[in-house]
C-alpha cells in the first residue's frame, strides 16, 4: 500500500440545503454507513450522497451487543477517519448514548464532530430531545433527528422492534416528527416503521426522510455498511436488510448497485418493509 493521490471524486460536496432540494425535486438521497477511510473512499466512489458514523460502530465494528457503550471519543475517532476518506458525500456523525442529555453536553459533543470533518449530528428521539435540536440548529449546528425505532432505547423497549404500528403510537410518531422538524431538524430518520406511516410523515414535513425498515415512501435510505455487503455482524439480519454483494462483484460495485436501486426505487422492495 504506496500513498499515491488516487483520483479525487468529481462531484462538488452535497450540502444541507441540497438535501431539501433533493426531496423537492423527488431524487431520492442514497445514504450509508461508513466507520474508516478505506470504506468511505469506497463510497464516495460510488457516488453515495451521505455517510453516517453511526453509533452501530459498537456493534459492527466493536462487537457490542447494543450502541449503549459507544462513547464520544469513539464517534470523534471513526468521524476524523471516515471524513479523510470522503470528498463529496455528506457526512453525518452519531450523537452517542447520552451525549445528547442537555443541550450543553450535545453542543460540545457535536463541535468535536464538525472540527473532525462532519457536516451534521443525529441524534435519537422527541420530547426532551427538541430543545437539544433547538439549541444545536440556533448554534448553526444542522441536525439529522431519528425517530420509531431508536436503538438507544433498546432496554426501555426490551428489544429491537417495529414502532408506530398501533393508531396512538402512529398519531405519537407523526406529531414527533413534526415537533423535530419545527425544532429545526435537516433531516429525519424513521427505523422500523411501517411502510404507509412512513410515507404519511414524509408527504407530511417539508424535510427530507431516510427511512431503513420504513418502506420505498422515504426520500431517501440508508443501511448499515455490513449489512449492505451480507458480512455477519454477530446479530439477527433484520428484513429490511439487503445484501448487494451477494450477486458477485467487488464492493464498489455493490454500493452502486445499492444507490441505483435506492433511486430508481427498486430497494426497498415490499418484502423490506413492514405493515
Ligand atoms: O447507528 C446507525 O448506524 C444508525 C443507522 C442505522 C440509521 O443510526
Amino acid at each position: 500500500m504506496y500513498a499515491n493521490e488516487s483520483k479525487a471524486s468529481t462531484r462538488p460536496r452535497l450540502t444541507v440545503p441540497a438535501l431539501r432540494q433533493m426531496k423537492a425535486e423527488g431524487r431520492r438521497i442514497a445514504s450509508v454507513t461508513a466507520y474508516d477511510a478505506g470504506f468511505a473512499r469506497s463510497v464516495d466512489a460510488a457516488g453515495l450522497d451521505l455517510v453516517l458514523v453511526g453509533d452501530s460502530l459498537g456493534m459492527v465494528c466493536q462487537g457490542h451487543d447494543s450502541t449503549l457503550p459507544v462513547t464520544v471519543d469513539d464517534v470523534a475517532y471513526h468521524v476524523a477517519c471516515v471524513a479523510r476518506g470522503l470528498r463529496s458525500a455528506l457526512l453525518v456523525a452519531d450523537l452517542p448514548f447520552q451525549a445528547d442529555a442537555t443541550p450543553a453536553r450535545a453542543l460540545e459533543a457535536s463541535t468535536r464532530f464538525l472540527q473532525a470533518g462532519a457536516a451534521m449530528v443525529k441524534l435519537e428521539g422527541a420530547g426532551p430531545k427538541l430543545e437539544v435540536i433547538r439549541f444545536l440548529a440556533e448554534r448553526e449546528i444542522p441536525v439529522c433527528a431519528h425517530l420509531g425505532l431508536t436503538p438507544q432505547s433498546v432496554l426501555r423497549l426490551g428489544g429491537y422492534k417495529v414502532q408506530g404500528r398501533e393508531q396512538a403510537a402512529a398519531e405519537r410518531l407523526l406529531a414527533d416528527a413534526r415537533a423535530v422538524a419545527e425544532a429545526g431538524a435537516d433531516v429525519l430518520v424513521l427505523e422500523c416503521v411501517p411502510s404507509a406511516l412512513a410515507a404519511r410523515i414524509t408527504a407530511a414535513i417539508a424535510i427530507p426522510t431516510i427511512g431503513i425498515g420504513a418502506g420505498p415512501g422515504c426520500d431517501g435510505q440508508i443501511l448499515v455498511l455490513h449489512d449492505l455487503l451480507g458480512m455477519n455482524s454477530g446479530h439477527r439480519r433484520p428484513r429490511f436488510v439487503k445484501d448487494f454483494l451477494a450477486g458477485g462483484g467487488s464492493i464498489e460495485g455493490a454500493l452502486r448497485a445499492y444507490a441505483a436501486a435506492v433511486r430508481d426505487g427498486s430497494f426497498p422492495a415490499p418484502e423490506h418493509g413492514y405493515d
